[in-house]
This record gives structure tokens, C-alpha cells and sequence, in this order.
């Protein structure tokens, strides 16, 4: 059991600023996850915990202790990465054995067959023991990979994108089997994606990283009901958050791109929120647009149908917005269609500093 604390960390590579005064906290038992695009960080925020990098400024704490300068193998921190390396000539038992037996930890091979049954038997790979890796699934490789991480009993598990080269399916099972292993071993999980869909579904809590700095840290459904910026909202969710510029004029709310306007005391965020600027920018999640009710009205642009539910997107003057519609939805292409915005849900942010106002 440990907890994580990153204080302020800045790691440059030459002119690449990769992070750029990083505080994250990773709590005892928590599931974290680090989520961002390509080149946020994720990676050298991972390999600062592992040792594997120095930062050049700021502090790595595990369980109270400084980590700087401590080196990779004292630091008792598992690191799964995206692309796992089994060895090939080895069954899968040795490949779990391989790190215990190594020098630096010495276990007696007893013990050792003790914890690769347990490990075993924890992510279903008992039967597999005695394959080599050319005859596992993606699936069973990656659990095998993970197993090896286990058997050490680190008290931090490290994970750098670990599902990202399974297809699908497989992905979605091992994110169920990820999240109850972590909940069975108690252990601290630090876990590094891309997919916003996976950050929401596995993390305790999300932080979001982008071009080294954190952008926001809370529960996976505070990020997405009050993304801190921008560049949050754009990032959390599928379709994409509707964002309309908008104006204040008096006691009305005018969507020029739009052709429409609301009254302010219609939405509840202008009753509870005092210094709004003039120029706003009014967000709104798909599934917050009914169609087919209310008095403003837009033609059917696309219909696309996701099988579960459908994105219609409808156009209005010169926005189009993405609306998320039930299965049941029936909207023809070029059909004028009424619509209506939940304006209890309706978010809004600073255009300039492009932050959440209220
Ligand atoms: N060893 C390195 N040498 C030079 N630049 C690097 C090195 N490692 C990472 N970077 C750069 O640092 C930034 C962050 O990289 P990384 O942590 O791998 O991001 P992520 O894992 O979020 O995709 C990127 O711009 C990347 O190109
Ligand atoms: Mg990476």
C-alpha cells in the first residue's frame, strides 16, 4: 500500500517542455487516472515515478518517503507498459518467475510457486502456465504481462497505456477485469491514457494532463458535467460537446451563429452566477438537446446510428449541433425538427481565459 505524490515536477528535454510543474496526487488504494493526448506528458510523468527519468525540478514522494535520486529497483513500483515484452523461449510460469529470480530479489522457488498460483488464479491464466507466449491471445499475453507485474507485490502498480494494442472486444473485458483486480489487491493504481472513455469508466478519480500541465483533477463525472476549460470539455466525451459563442444583451442571451436568442432568467446559471462577461461561451452535452420539442427549430443534417442510440446532428443557421437521440428517434435528413436545450445543464466559459465560469 502507498500513495503518490508528484510536488511541482518540470522535466525538459532540451527545448521540450514536458512537464511543466506537475502536482498530482495519487491516495492510498486509489485508482488514477492520467489522461491526456499524444505528447501531454503521460509517459515521462510515469517514468519520473518509476525512476526510470530525474525530474529537473520538483518532488516524487512514495508513502512519505523522497523518491529523488532513489534508484528504479528501490522504488518497488510495477510498470506495465503498452507494448509488454514476454520472453518467447519461456513458458508463461517463467516468464512470471523470471523477475523473482532475478538477483535482486532472491525468493526461494517455493515461495515463488506460491505467488504465480495466486497470481494465477487471481487474473485466470491457471491453465496457461506451461504454454509459451506464441500460443496465448493478445488478451492472455497481456494478462500474463500484467501477472508478472503481480507476483513482485509492488506497492504501486504503474500502467502506460497497457490496453491500447488489444482490439475492442478484449479491451472492454479487461478494463471490468482491471478495475475488480485492483479492487481485490487494494493496491495503488497510477494509469496512463489516451481514451477518455476508459479514463471514465476505470479511474477513481481523472486527471487530465495536457502539454505538460494539469488541467483539471476530480471524479470522472465532475470532469465531464464541469470540464475546468475548454480544452476539458473538448477532450472529455463522445460527440463532442456543443460550444456556441454567445452574447449578454440585456436580459437576453443572444447565439448569433445560432439565429436564436433565450431569455437569461430561463437558465438557471444566470440566476446563481454574478460577474458573467458580456461574450461567453455556452456549452452543452449532447444528450442535453431534445429534439422534436420546444419552440426553436432546426433542419436534420446527418443521422448517424451508433446501434445503443443515435447522433443527429442539426443545423441551425451556422452552427450545427450534435445532438444524442434514442434509438427509437425517427428524423429524416433535411426535416425541420423543433428542439430543445435542458438549460439546467447548461455550462458556461470565459472565451478569454477559456475557463468554466461559476
Ligand atoms: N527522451 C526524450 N527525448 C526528447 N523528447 C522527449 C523524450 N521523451 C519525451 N519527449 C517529449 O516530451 C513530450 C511528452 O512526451 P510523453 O511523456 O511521451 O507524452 P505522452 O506519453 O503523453 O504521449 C513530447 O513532446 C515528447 O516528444
Ligand atoms: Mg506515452
Amino acid at each position: 500500500m502507498a500513495e503518490i505524490v508528484l510536488e511541482n515536477v518540470v522535466k525538459n528535454f532540451g527545448k521540450v517542455r514536458a512537464l511543466r510543474g506537475v502536482t498530482v496526487e495519487v491516495k492510498d488504494g486509489e485508482f488514477l487516472v492520467l489522461l491526456g493526448p499524444t505528447g501531454a506528458g503521460k509517459t515521462t510523468t510515469l517514468r519520473i515515478v518509476s525512476g526510470l527519468e530525474e525530474p529537473d525540478e520538483g518532488k516524487v514522494y512514495i508513502d512519505g518517503q523522497l523518491m529523488n535520486g532513489v534508484a528504479p529497483r528501490d522504488r518497488n513500483c510495477a510498470f506495465v507498459f503498452q507494448n509488454y515484452i514476454l520472453y518467447p523461449h519461456m513458458t508463461v510460469y517463467d516468464n512470471l518467475a523470471f523477475p523473482l529470480r532475478s538477483k535482486l530479489w532472491r525468493v526461494e522457488e517455493d515461495e515463488i510457486r506460491r505467488r504465480i498460483e495466486r497470481v494465477a488464479r487471481v487474473l485466470k491464466i491457471e491453465h496457461l502456465l506451461r504454454r509459451k507466449p506464441d500460443k496465448l491471445s493478445g488478451g492472455e499475453q497481456q494478462r500474463v504481462a500484467l501477472g508478472r507485474a503481480m507476483v513482485r507485490n509492488p506497492r504501486v502498480f504503474l500502467m502506460d497505456e497497457p490496453l491500447s494494442n488489444l482490439d475492442a472486444k478484449l479491451r472492454e473485458e479487461m478494463r471490468v477485469e482491471l478495475k475488480s483486480l485492483q479492487k481485490n489487491l487494494q493496491a495503488t493504481f497510477f494509469f496512463v491514457t489516451h481514451d477518455h472513455v476508459e479514463a471514465m469508466t476505470l479511474g477513481d478519480r481523472v486527471v487530465v494532463l495536457n502539454q505538460g500541465s494539469v488541467m483539471q483533477v476530480g471524479a470522472p463525472e465532475v470532469v465531464y458535467s464541469r470540464p475546468a476549460n475548454l480544452f476539458v470539455a473538448r477532450f472529455v466525451g463522445t460527440p463532442e460537446i456543443n460550444l456556441i459563442p454567445a452574447e449578454v444583451m440585456g436580459e437576453t442571451l443572444r447565439c448569433k451563429t445560432m439565429g436564436t436568442t433565450w431569455k437569461l432568467s430561463e437558465i438557471p446559471f444566470f440566476q446563481e452566477v454574478r460577474n458573467i462577461p458580456s461574450r461567453v461561451f455556452m456549452g452543452i452535452r449532447p444528450e442535453d438537446i431534445l429534439l422534436g420539442q420546444g419552440d426553436k427549430f432546426g433542419e436534420v443534417y446527418l443521422v448517424e446510428d451508433l446501434g445503443v442510440d443515435k447522433v443527429i446532428r442539426v443545423k441551425t443557421d451556422h452552427t450545427i449541433l450534435r445532438v444524442r437521440a434514442s434509438q427509437e428517434a425517427q428524423f429524416a435528413v433535411g426535416e425541420r425538427v423543433p428542439y430543445l436545450f435542458r438549460t439546467e445543464k447548461l455550462i458556461f466559459f470565459d472565451p478569454v481565459t477559456e475557463k468554466l465560469l461559476g
